[in-house]
């Protein structure tokens, strides 16, 4: 069977209370459960921390056990060159993940330290942007 992950980086917790006018109403609990639901031919991981250093061991340890990862680094995304190193070290195809459509808010959120490293990036679908990639790697 397909085996993703879903790593959600800092206050991606809190989805669901966080500014709704941005990232809506249902927290990723909810919405995970029905991912699964839709998506019963894979097996969806998810993992989620505020920790910069717990994302990139919490990647490391996908190293041979899944087939894709789907990423959303939070504001890591517009800092963190240590989890850019992450993906490029991992050799696992990383799909990065934005709720908000990143290119249409702060000029500090147009920069994605990670993009480069990654197959491709989803923003601004909500959070269907995670189901969009799993549909990705399903068609691969
Ligand atoms: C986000 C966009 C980031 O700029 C922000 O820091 C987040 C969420 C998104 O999903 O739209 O935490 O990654």
């Amino acid at each position: 069977m397909l085996q993703l992950a879903i790593v959600n980086g800092p206050n991606l917790n809190l989805l669901g209370t966080r500014e709704p006018h941005i990232y809506g109403n249902q927290s990723f609990e909810q919405y995970f459960a029905g991912l699964k639901e839709r998506f019963p031919q894979v097996e969806l991981h998810c993992f989620q921390s505020n920790v910069e250093g717990e994302l990139i061991n919490y990647l490391h340890s996908c190293m041979g056990k899944v087939q894709g990862i789907i990423l959303n680094a939070g504001a890591y995304t517009h800092t963190s060159i240590a989890l850019a190193d992450a993906i490029a070290v991992i050799s696992i195809p990383v799909v990065e993940v934005h709720i908000s459509n990143v290119l249409a808010r702060e000029d500090y959120r147009k920069t994605s330290f990670i993009a480069a490293k990654c197959v491709g990036s989803i923003s601004g679908l909500g959070m269907e942007g995670y189901a969009l990639a799993v549909q990705y790697f399903l068609s691969k």
